[in-house]
């Protein structure tokens, strides 16, 4: 029998799954405290993991523990240098975790570009005939406009069809996907960023949280944007520097941003990206659709289940 943690909430089918599969024991551990996971972890020999950091100190003391199955595909908080060293899978959810944030970076473009608050507001207060004498100078068609999408993984791919979909001209910077790929599935694939950077209507990132990825976007690379521009970053903050972005936005540099993710969750209170009519934001939430969460749930704990098969894909094991 082997003892699986759940660390953190997750949809009930997958939690569900985990519990009738006769050969795991199963405990949900609610309490995401670092004095908690270094207390409770060492017994287990695999975790699901949503929220929650497994950094050395912890994991040092997991000497049972092999496995790791992250609820996302995202692993900037589990100590990837020690899980390599101690012979630790990392599984992510491969399939379930793309269609959502494709579809939430669509929703954050279209929100920006059609202006959805203000004329939201103009019904709600009263206002009907107000937008006939607005001077339209914020709101675009997406049609034929140029997306920048920085990162061609799974949710890039995802996105290119949707701007397809939307007749836009889709440009990709990622030096590890071939010309041939990207051509194939409609995009152009770009070696130059900065000078790509001058053209595009919409940046939108796609990346992983890396040591090369951190701050990829800052001061330096908005200052090339078009001041009508807009980023979208969906992917980890931290890729788009966050105090850059403000000033430029402050600054009239780039038009508009969407956020979905910050470099520090939740953001502190006096982070100036909250009170920044500017930026549209949502609470790191898009993969929060009711599809999304039960996949993503129902994938995580197929995945726990396959690893003690052993019949784990290998497309979900991370190489480290
Ligand atoms: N907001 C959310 O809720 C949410 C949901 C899912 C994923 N994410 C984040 O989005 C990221 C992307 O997800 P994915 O499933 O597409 O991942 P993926 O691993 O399939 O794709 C990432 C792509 O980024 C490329 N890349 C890596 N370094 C790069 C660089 N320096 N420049 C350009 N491209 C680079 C890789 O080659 C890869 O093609 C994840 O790492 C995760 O952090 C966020």
């Amino acid at each position: 029998m082997y003892k699986i943690g759940i660390i953190d909430t997750m949809n009930s089918r997958g939690i569900e799954l985990l519990k009738s599969n006769k050969d795991l024991s199963v405990d949900l551990i609610t309490d995401l405290s670092r004095e908690n996971l270094l207390k409770i972890l060492p017994k287990y020999d695999g975790v699901t993991l949503r929220r929650g950091k497994l950094d050395y100190e912890i994991l040092k003391n997991c000497k049972k523990l092999k496995v790791i199955a992250r609820h996302g595909v995202g692993y900037d908080n589990v100590d990837t240098n020690y899980i390599k060293e101690n012979n630790i899978t990392l599984l992510v959810t491969h399939n379930s975790t793309s269609t959502s944030p494709a579809e939430h970076i669509m929703f954050m473009i279209l929100n920006i570009y059609k202006g959805r608050e203000m004329f939201d507001q103009m019904v709600r207060e009263g206002n009907f005939h107000k937008a006939i004498h607005l001077q339209i100078n914020d709101n675009f068609e997406v049609f034929n406009k140029k997306i920048l999408i920085i990162g061609f993984g799974r949710i890039g791919k995802k996105l290119i069809k949707k701007c397809l979909g939307f007749d836009m001209n889709v440009l990709v910077y990622d030096p590890y996907i071939d010309e041939k790929t990207i051509k194939s599935l409609g995009g152009k694939k770009i070696t130059n960023l900065e000078d790509t950077l001058k053209e595009a209507d919409i940046v939108s990132m796609s990346v992983p949280l890396t040591e090369k990825t951190k701050n990829m976007i800052s001061y330096k690379e908005i200052s090339l944007m078009k001041k009508s521009s807009i980023i979208i970053n969906a992917s980890r903050g931290g890729v788009v520097n966050e105090n850059d972005l403000n000033t430029a936005l402050n600054n009239s540099i780039i038009s508009f941003a969407g956020l979905d993710v910050f470099e520090k969750e939740p953001p502190d209170k006096d982070n100036p990206l909250l009170k920044n009519k500017r930026v549209l934001l949502s609470p790191h939430a898009a993969t929060f659709t009711k599809e999304c969460l039960e996949n993503m749930s129902l994938e995580t704990a197929q995945n726990i289940i396959d690893f003690f098969e052993g019949k784990i894909e290998k497309t979900k094991i991370v190489k480290l």
